[in-house]
């Protein structure tokens, strides 16, 4: 029949327990050997080290401003911390894709001009104003205010800054601004896993963990310092460190090809980074949409879905239908498919049955499962090794806010990997990752002026 021919070019999106806990298996290998390697070039998950030792107790305070790159927006934050009480303002701007594919010089005139623009508008002129910067891109730290970039993702490619000191070049970018009012000084870089667990920690002490479900797919978690070969800073206690793992990039050595569809491998030739970020490819926002659409596109070569449909429509155009399309038409729920009829409208699919509908909600919601269950065995992995009795995961994106099943597919999910026994829970940070930078700027702070 008709269902048994679309299974045949399905079935990849379906696995079995016993595949996840095989890909835990590597994802924990692999992380080893991230934390081990000497000096870690060869290794595709980096775990880098953030210099985040501790996480805030709620005694912070101070005005900070945050800057938060990388995801859907760019923001400009002012954060006033008083203790418990964080007040926070922000706008955000737009990142026009000639800069984000544009150069370096050009990408840090532009912030800095959002800056000056923000610091006018809040009337924050003649301050010197610590700055917590949230950069969403591998970073390897040489401490909380240096951090050099590993290699663009998502959806940047910006030359000369690759290996580049980010802090350094934003600090160049304000100086070429030439203004005298505004003094702004970088106290500290963090990726935006680091950030929205920091946000999370401040008011919720079991949180160890931070999740990105958005543009991309990473988490940070806390570790030993005896397990971190990596680590060239101090031991003094708490003998822990925060580590950003970038597990986007597992797979990239080709160890998660057993299953990989063909409509992955599709992807990531026509992708700006080929070869890169395997793993975040299969699960993350900018990715999703496109897995949908390619295997629809397959479908519909076969005969298998809309018969009459033009060939000049969006469908067959890479890039033209959106992750948030997916959480739209999963959240149909009756024969009706008002969302799903909308969005095939949108994308110029004209003539389409009821039949046509429900296949198009079973692709995604086929996709999207797979994505969840992915990033479920990645935070077990996590949660296993932590073998902690109770834990919080701070998650945010887009992804995770705005799909309808997301988060109960991950707690079902999460609860069949884990150790017997170990407790969790998931839980949204509210407040972006711009007010976990300015945590972390407000910790370097207290720690900079103890020391004087
Ligand atoms: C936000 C953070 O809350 O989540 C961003 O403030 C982060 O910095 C983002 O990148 C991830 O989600 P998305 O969907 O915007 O990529
Ligand atoms: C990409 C980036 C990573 C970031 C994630 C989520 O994986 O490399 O640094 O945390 O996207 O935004």
């Amino acid at each position: 029949t008709k269902y048994e021919k679309i299974e045949q070019f399905v079935k990849g999106f379906k696995l079995s327990s016993l595949t996840y806990k095989r890909v835990m298996h590597l994802l924990n290998d692999e992380m080893n050997n991230g934390l081990h390697e000497s000096m870690n070039y060869h290794a595709d998950i980096k775990m880098f080290p953030t210099f985040v030792r501790a996480l805030p107790d709620g005694t912070e305070k101070g005005k900070f401003l945050a800057l938060d790159l990388g995801g859907t927006n760019f923001r400009v934050l002012i954060v006033r911390i008083d203790q418990r009480d964080v007040d926070i303002q922000s706008q955000t701007y737009l990142i026009p894709q000639r800069i984000m594919l544009g150069t370096g010089i050009q990408l840090f005139d532009h912030i800095a001009d959002c800056i000056c623009r923000f610091i006018r508008d809040h009337d924050l002129k003649d301050e010197t104003i610590p700055l917590g910067f949230t950069f969403s891109f591998p970073c390897r730290q040489e401490g909380l205010a240096k951090a050099r970039l590993s290699k663009w993702t998502k959806g940047f490619r910006c030359e000369g800054v690759v290996n580049e000191d980010i802090c350094f070049l934003l600090h160049e970018a304000m100086k070429r601004k030439n203004t005298t009012t505004v003094d702004v000084e970088v106290v500290a870089v963090v990726n935006d896993a680091v950030g929205t667990l920091m946000s999370a920690a401040h008011t919720d002490r079991n949180c160890e963990i931070g999740l990105i479900l958005g543009t991309g797919c990473n988490a940070c978690y806390m570790e030993s310092l005896k397990n971190v070969g990596l680590w060239e800073g101090d031991y003094e206690e708490p003998a822990q460190v925060l580590i950003n793992t970038e597990w986007g990039a597992f797979g990239d050595n080709g160890c998660l090809d057993f299953i990989r569809t063909e409509y992955d491998r599709e992807l990531d030739t026509y992708s700006i980074n080929p070869g890169k970020q395997l793993y975040e490819k299969m699960i993350s926002g900018m990715y999703m949409g496109e897995i949908v659409r390619l295997t629809l596109e397959r479908l519909s070569m076969e005969g298998l879905l809309f018969e009459s449909a033009d060939r000049d429509c969006e469908l067959f155009h890479r890039g033209r239908f959106f992750t948030k399309f997916v959480s739209e038409i999963e959240s149909d729920h009756d024969e009706f498919f008002r969302n799903t009829k909308q969005v095939l409208d949108e994308i110029g699919v004209t003539n389409y049955t009821t039949e046509d509908c429900n296949i198009v909600k079973y692709i995604c919601t086929l996709v999207s499962a797979r994505a969840a269950f992915l990033a479920s065995a990645g935070l077990a992995t996590l949660i296993n090794r932590m073998n902690k009795p109770e834990m919080t995961i701070a998650v945010d994106g887009s992804l995770y806010r705005f799909h309808p099943r997301f988060h109960n597919l991950m707690v079902l999910k999460i609860q069949e990997l884990i150790k017997k026994g170990l407790k969790f829970k998931l839980a949204l940070s509210h407040d972006g990752s711009g007010k976990g930078a300015a945590l972390v700027a407000a910790v370097a702070m207290r720690l900079r002026d103890n020391k004087q």
